[in-house]
């Protein structure tokens, strides 16, 4: 299965991919917060990729921009949080100079689609270690709720234990959000073509007064007022800005663009 966001393409690991993978995964800063060990080589990610990165529902996740992959996400079944068949457990990692770009949350909002519209699941969990805020702040961005906190976690692969806590997002939650969202979107859209109407019925009400100033802006007699305010033979405190040419004309060019614009909802 292959999946694609704005920015990027979720594909299964490949051996070939090794290298590219040992590169990111080689830093303790990435693995320790998630809890295993930093790949020690190339030939250790190629074992890894072979043996954990090759479980169905495991993506690397791929730059569109340079098509190389740069972290990993997934989604673990029957793991000591997804009990239940139609339960799984959401997993990831990033390449550290690819960090704060939204790039797991994007991967991750494209994943949770998979999970509940393609393969029909129920539920999601998601856990972190305590101290990873950054990971505490991709599952707040994303909408998972606050479970439970363990104390005593044993994390094995580093030999530790560690304070866990635990978030989960269900079926029905993801439902929830995606009408909220459409209903801001609704707002959003609404609330700017109520403005544009307003702009409209405005320039309507306005209209004998826009009418005047433009005959008087193309009579002879503003050419008089112009030429005699230019010579200096008005008196300054008459000097508005509405007497000089641009201002006028930029005014009604910008009630004609406007009228334009908001042409569309007055018939
Ligand atoms: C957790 C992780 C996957 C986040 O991925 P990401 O694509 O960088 O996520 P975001 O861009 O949304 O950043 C999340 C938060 O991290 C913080 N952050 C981002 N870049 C950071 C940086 N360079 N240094 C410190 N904090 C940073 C910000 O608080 C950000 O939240 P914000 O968007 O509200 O500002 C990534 O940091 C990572 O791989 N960490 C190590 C492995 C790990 O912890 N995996 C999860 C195990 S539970």
């Amino acid at each position: 299965m292959i999946l694609q966001t704005k920015r990027l393409i979720l594909r299964p690991w490949d051996v070939s991919d090794a290298e590219q993978c040992y590169k990111y995964a080689s830093d303790p800063d990435v693995g320790s917060p998630a809890g295993w060990q930093a790949h020690t080589s190339v030939q250790d990610s190629e074992m890894i990729i072979k043996s954990v990165l090759s479980k169905p529902e495991t993506y690397a996740i791929v730059l569109k921009e340079t098509g190389l992959p740069v972290g990993s996400i997934g989604l673990k079944f029957h793991s000591d949080l997804a009990d239940f068949d139609d339960e799984c457990e959401l997993g990831y990692w990033l390449g550290k100079p690819y960090w704060g770009q939204g790039i797991v949350p994007e991967a991750a909002k494209e994943l949770i689609r998979h999970a509940f519209e393609d393969l029909n699941l129920e539920k999601i969990w998601c856990g972190f270690y305590d101290g990873n805020e950054k990971s505490k702040r991709v599952q707040e961005k994303l909408g998972f709720k606050y479970m439970w906190t363990t104390e005593n976690v044993p994390v094995i692969d580093l030999g530790e234990f560690r304070v866990g806590h635990v978030n989960c997002m269900t079926k029905k939650d993801w439902q929830i959000q995606r009408i909220n969202h459409f209903e801001g979107l609704l707002d959003q859209i609404s609330g700017a073509v109520k403005k544009l109407d307003d702009a409209y019925n405005e320039f309507e009400t306005l209209s004998p007064q826009i009418k005047e100033l433009s005959e008087y802006y193309e009579s002879s007699l503003w050419r008089k007022d112009f030429e005699d305010d230019e010579a200096g033979e008005l008196p300054k405190e008459l000097k508005r800005g509405v007497l000089s040419e641009d201002a006028v004309y930029d005014l009604l060019e910008e009630i004609k663009e406007i009228k334009e614009k908001t042409g569309c909802f007055s018939e």
